[in-house]
């Protein structure tokens, strides 16, 4: 928690291919980020969660986790954090039993409510954009004082400012600095600049 709050700025990232594992978070890395989101939507992500957080300078975490069963498998493969899109009792009661970090995905008030009754005061806002992007946080923000935000969706370098600025919000994710067309093109340069430029924005907010 404490190294994706200090970072602000989390990649959200799809691995078609583990071998691009290795290069991206040297990438990454380059650019400055601390911490990368390896996201199940695809068959590579064990072995690509596997291979990144090997890596001592990059607190890797898993994404899009849908199932307990995933849940094991990234925890097996080396993941120190969970998320996902939407709350699951399931996957958050068991990421709790295994003392791991979870943050669930919420889209209003009352999955709100429901992290808060589940203890967790950090939650992943999916997808900010298409639900009211800054405004929707500071409304949300108003009533639940305690809670803190990774808006996710729709992030990007021309928006990035606004959230970071909010009070609410603990980081940012996306996957513009990592896009998938960079990462099959082996565009490693390009992922860090895009990635420096997040982290440089972020610092000054
Ligand atoms: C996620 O998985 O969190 C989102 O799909 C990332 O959204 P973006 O591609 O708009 O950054």
């Amino acid at each position: 928690m404490e190294a994706i709050a200090a970072g602000r700025i989390l990649p959200v990232v799809v691995l078609h291919d583990a071998r691009a594992a290795a290069p991206l978070g040297a990438a990454l890395i380059a650019g400055g980020a601390r911490s990368v989101e390896v996201t199940f939507r695809t068959d590579a992500a064990t072995d690509a969660i596997g291979a990144l957080s090997g890596n001592p300078d990059l607190l890797v975490g898993a994404g899009t986790v849908l199932t307990t069963a995933q849940v094991d498998r990234a925890v097996e493969a080396g993941a120190r954090f969970v998320v996902s899109p939407g709350f699951s009792p399931a996957v958050v009661h068991h990421c709790q039993a295994l003392g791991i970090p979870i943050f669930p995905g919420v889209a209003s008030a009352t999955e709100i409510q429901m992290a808060l009754d589940a203890g967790l005061d950090t939650v992943k806002f999916f997808p900010a954009e298409q639900l009211g992007g800054v405004a929707m946080i500071k409304a949300l923000a108003a009533p639940f004082r305690s809670v803190r935000f990774i808006p996710t969706g729709g992030v990007n370098p021309a928006n990035l400012r606004d959230y970071l600025t909010q009070p609410a919000v603990l980081a940012v994710g996306g996957t513009w600095m990592v896009a998938p067309d960079l990462i099959t093109a082996g565009r490693w340069d390009e992922i860090t600049d895009l990635t420096a430029a997040a982290v440089f924005a972020a610092r000054e907010c």
